[in-house]
């Protein structure tokens, strides 16, 4: 599944057809658990938002958060709730970020969208995730690791391999297991707070 439009058509094709396992009803655990002590503030992306609980949980904190998501279907669902805040959604493809996009985020929030990609487009995720940000801004992450299956989405990655990937270009504030999280993920997320170097 190489090209944007076979893509698009699979994550909208699981919306349309309610095969969404990753869909809880409600904003990730450990972004709530982090809130309740942190502030994540300002403009701040969410790739991958789907119905956008967590965009919802952000901007009840104080954040402008955008949720992007390439499923229509996703992103109709996530404009049926009543706003938390200073949200908004865009339909769209993180590899093809608006150029009037580039550089204008404080903060970029990671949440099953790079497992959810390809991973021979990894790279291409994280040089998107840069390139989204201004030059000091931060990317708060919930890695899921430690996922059997390797016929993905969600396709596997390890943390050495996060490692390897985000490294180049940010420095680690911090990264920390969360101790709250959906039924069924308790201790298999990571979580990181990057900043773009
Ligand atoms: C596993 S779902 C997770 C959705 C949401 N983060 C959640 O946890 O409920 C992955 C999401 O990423 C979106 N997605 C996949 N590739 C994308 C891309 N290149 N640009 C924007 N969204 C993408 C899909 O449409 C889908 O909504």
């Amino acid at each position: 599944m190489d090209n944007p439009e076979s893509v698009q058509e699979f994550w909208d094709g699981r919306y349309r057809t309610g095969d969404t396992p990753w869909e809880k009803g409600f904003g990730a655990p450990p972004l709530a658990e982090y809130l309740e002590r942190s502030t994540f503030s300002g403009r701040i992306l969410v790739p991958g938002c789907g119905h956008g609980h967590d965009v919802r949980l952000l901007a009840l904190k104080g954040a402008e958060p955008l949720g992007l998501d390439m499923s229509p279907t996703a992103l109709a669902k996530a404009k049926e709730y009543a706003p938390a805040g200073k949200e908004d959604y865009l339909l769209g493809d993180l590899f093809q970020l608006d150029a009037n996009l580039q550089g204008s985020f404080d903060g970029v929030f990671e949440h099953t969208c790079l497992c959810a990609i390809d991973p021979a487009h990894r790279q291409k995720y994280v040089k998107a995730v840069v390139g989204a940000l201004k030059e000091v801004g931060e990317l708060l992450a919930i890695f899921f690791v430690h996922i059997e299956d390797p016929d993905g989405p969600p396709y596997p990655i390890s943390i050495d391999e996060i490692d390897e990937l985000f490294h180049p270009f940010f420095d680690t504030i911090d990264q920390w297991w969360p101790n709250k999280a959906f039924s069924g993920r308790e201790g298999r997320e990571q979580m990181r707070l990057l900043r773009k170097r």
